[in-house]
């Protein structure tokens, strides 16, 4: 099974943490890849996908996703397994943490692909998540300005859990 990590990044924090991620899940992973020099051909003949993102601008998707967002329709998700992990603020952003799961979430899942990987929200305060469905986050959740000293075994503990899935 061929999996491959997509991620975007504005200050660094979601790439610091991919980098994390593909240490942790060693050999399972093809290639890790930002996703402002990727296209649509670098999802071809993939079988998995991690996707990794952070919420900016009260809500919105971090802006090297938006930009992909015209092209991402045209991603063979169908049938594929996704894992999504998103970087966040519950302090400062309470009223749109992690949003961008959320919205990565939806459309992965009205593309026909099959979202693994939720976690959660125990550990975590905020106000408002469109990250949230059925009372758990719908990927792993991590907090580089607040909880930093608990991302190292946030992302152990989900690559755990998301392995099988992948193998
Ligand atoms: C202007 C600005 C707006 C932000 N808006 C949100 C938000 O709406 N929700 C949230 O959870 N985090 C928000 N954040 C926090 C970022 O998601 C967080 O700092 C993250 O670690 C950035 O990751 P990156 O460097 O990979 O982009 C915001 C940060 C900035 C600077």
């Amino acid at each position: 099974m061929e999996v491959k990590l997509f991620y975007g990044s504005s200050t660094g924090n979601t790439e610091k943490c991919a980098k994390k991620i593909a240490a942790e899940l060693g050999s399972l992973l093809a290639e890790v890849k930002d996703i402002k020099k990727a296209s649509v051909e670098d999802f071809d003949f993939v079988d998995g996908f991690i996707l990794g993102l952070s919420t900016v601008d009260e809500g919105l998707l971090q802006e090297d996703w938006r930009r992909f967002w015209d092209e991402i329709d045209d991603v063979e998700f169908d049938g594929k397994t996704v894992a999504i992990f998103g970087l966040g603020d519950q302090v400062k952003y309470a009223k749109w943490f992690v949003d961008g799961i959320g919205i990565v979430a939806d459309k992965v899942t009205s593309l026909g692909g099959k979202v693994v990987g939720e976690w959660p929200t125990e550990g975590y305060t905020w106000e408002a998540s469109k990250g949230l469905r059925g009372g758990k986050f719908m990927g792993l959740v991590l907090d580089e300005d607040n909880q930093a000293d608990q991302s190292d075994a946030r992302i152990k503990a989900w690559c755990a859990q998301i392995r099988p899935y992948f193998s």
